[in-house]
């Protein structure tokens, strides 16, 4: 009795579970849902996909919103939703950097780019203050209003008030725009501004860790003003905010529900992909790699991803014995492979989050072209059971289609990569297309010849000026429909997860991979498992 007294409330709630588990678990459900150590040995020398499995039902006390979708990649990185942009020119610059960060997950900055941009990018997701305007349009204070109305309507701008600044940045005063009028077209800037010593500012380093409610204080302070600059301490200008952008994400912080991942300076972190390069005698580019990853650390990158189709190569390997050796606490990705023997070898290199996938995705023709790769469910299982004892993680990378697919793949895995799905967001790099009054975005596997030719040949084992021989592309160049916002994508997604979650009764990802049991589907199965034998007149996702 003395013990049931100290008995803690975590304590309880475990005790209870298992009672609660135990009173609603049969032997008869054990024989047909099997755990994964049973399941996947039991399927001999068949490789399963997403499709050929389901999850079984457990008994549940939990709901899909108490759910908690927060995964370790590494101490350095933790995510709250455990989904990973893909390193691909058609699908992770900054801005789908900023918006997978700003929603919990992360994306990896492709490296299809001279180093000098991709190191631009990765500054810009690190510098990013959500709201902050960090290149507002400025004016220069010899020009006259009637520049300024020209330019306007050159650009199509829908706003009239404008910083001027000097030559260096420094804040000279603001332009309002109830003087951004045709009758003061011949007034030179500087005689109509608000001069520097009237202009509300705000220093940069006292944002604090919540830029948008200082603005909001600052705009509720001062009645009647909209704008709000931001100056370095040298009265450089930083940024803007307005008013109308901090109402706005005020009302959709109110409603939206993924929390950001940041760094431990309260930046939106970035993962950025690196090549293995080789010099011009075939060797590893020692100078090249080392530069290029440190250049990618002093701008504040979180994690390097060297990415290729083989990752259970020489090459890969030494490349990330050759970063670890230098840089001791980066967290390195490194893939991809979809073998134990694959997951070893690169976590004794050094890599923490190895890259779980070869020909699964969307534009893939590996396994066309080469006849290699794995189904992706067994490829996460053997390459899970290596990892463990290993101390590392692996995300499963490609061939998702849907977030069912992402619950079966983090019961084996610690998160995903996703390319399709995202490609056809307004954030992922690319015009987009009208065919047939319908609008897509472009979407290419990094070992189309298109890409090679751009500059990832070498992830393919290729070499990008080698025009003497036509180079075997194992991707496609395609269109994807253009789509939502990344914020809608993966709220979206993030419920899916949810509801998967609930359905095993897994209050977090850890009880997600003690929890599933799972079974084979036929292609009958399957067919049941999709709407059917109906006229869909809208669709469910
Ligand atoms: P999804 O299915 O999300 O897949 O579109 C994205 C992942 O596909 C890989 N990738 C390729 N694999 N040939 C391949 O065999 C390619 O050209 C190619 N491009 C990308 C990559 O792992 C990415 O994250």
């Amino acid at each position: 009795m003395e013990g049931a007294t100290r008995t803690s409330p975590l304590h309880s709630r475990i005790l209870s579970l298992f009672g609660d588990m135990a009173a609603h678990s049969s032997p008869i459900d054990a024989e047909f849902y099997l755990a994964a150590d049973t399941f996947f040995p039991a399927q001999g020398a068949t490789a399963l996909t997403y499709d050929d499995v389901t999850l079984a039902t457990l008994f549940s006390d939990v709901l899909p919103r108490d759910t908690n979708l927060e995964t370790t990649l590494h101490d350095r990185i933790r995510l709250p939703l455990p989904i990973v942009s893909a390193d691909m020119d058609t699908v992770t610059e900054a801005r789908m950097a900023i918006a997978m960060a700003r929603n919990g997950g992360l994306g990896l900055v492709h490296a299809n780019v001279p180093e000098r941009q991709q190191l631009s990018e990765v500054s810009r997701v690190k510098n990013h203050v959500h709201g902050l305007i960090q290149e507002p349009i400025k004016v220069s204070p010899d020009h006259s209003i009637g520049d300024v109305l020209e330019l306007i309507e050159e650009k199509g701008y829908s706003f009239r008030t404008f910083p001027v600044v000097d030559a260096e940045e420094k804040l000279l005063g603001l332009l309002p725009g109830h003087v951004v009028r045709p009758r003061y077209a011949a007034i030179r800037i500087v005689d109509a501004m608000t001069p520097r010593a009237q202009v509300q500012t705000v220093l940069q380093n006292e944002l604090g860790d919540d830029p948008i409610a200082r603005a909001d204080r600052f705009f509720s302070e001062r009645v009647g003003i909209h704008k709000l600059l931001v100056v370095d301490k040298n009265d450089r200008l930083r940024g803007l905010f307005t008013i109308s952008d901090i109402e706005r994400i005020l009302a959709e912080r109110s409603s939206h529900t993924l929390k950001p991942a940041r760094d431990e300076k309260f930046r939106l972190l970035c993962g950025a992909a690196l090549s293995a390069t080789r010099n011009a005698a075939g060797e590893l580019d020692r100078d090249r790699i080392l530069g290029h990853v440190t250049a990618l650390v002093d701008r504040g990158v979180d994690a390097v991803a060297v990415s290729t189709a083989h990752g259970f190569s020489r090459g890969v390997g030494d490349a990330v014995t050759l970063i670890r050796s230098e840089f001791k606490e980066l967290p390195i990705i490194a893939g991809n492979v979809t073998s134990a023997a694959g997951v070893e070898y690169l976590a004794d290199a050094g890599a923490n989050i190895i890259k779980v996938g070869q020909g699964p995705g969307s534009i893939c023709t590996t396994r066309v072209v080469a006849g290699v790769g794995v189904p992706q469910l067994t490829a996460l299982y053997v390459s899970a059971r290596a990892a463990a004892p290993k101390g590392v993680r692996i995300l499963a990378d490609g061939g998702v289609t849907k977030s069912g697919d992402i619950v079966k793949a983090l019961t084996l895995a610690h998160g995903v990569i996703c390319g399709g799905l995202l490609a056809g967001c307004p954030e992922a790099p690319g015009q987009i297309l009208e065919i047939d009054g319908k609008l897509y975005k472009q979407y290419r596997g990094m070992g189309s010849l298109a890409a090679m030719q751009a500059g990832s040949a070498a992830r393919y084992g290729h070499v990008a000026k080698d025009t003497t021989r036509k180079v075997a592309a194992e991707g496609v160049e395609a269109l994807k429909e253009a789509g939502p916002p990344v914020d809608t994508v993966l709220l979206q997604l993030a419920g899916g997860v949810q509801s998967g979650l609930g359905y095993l009764g897994a209050r977090s990802l850890t009880e997600l991979r003690e929890n599933a049991r799972y079974i084979r589907v036929t292609p009958a199965g399957q067919r049941e498992s999709a709407p059917h034998d109906i006229i869909e007149v809208k669709a469910g996702t």
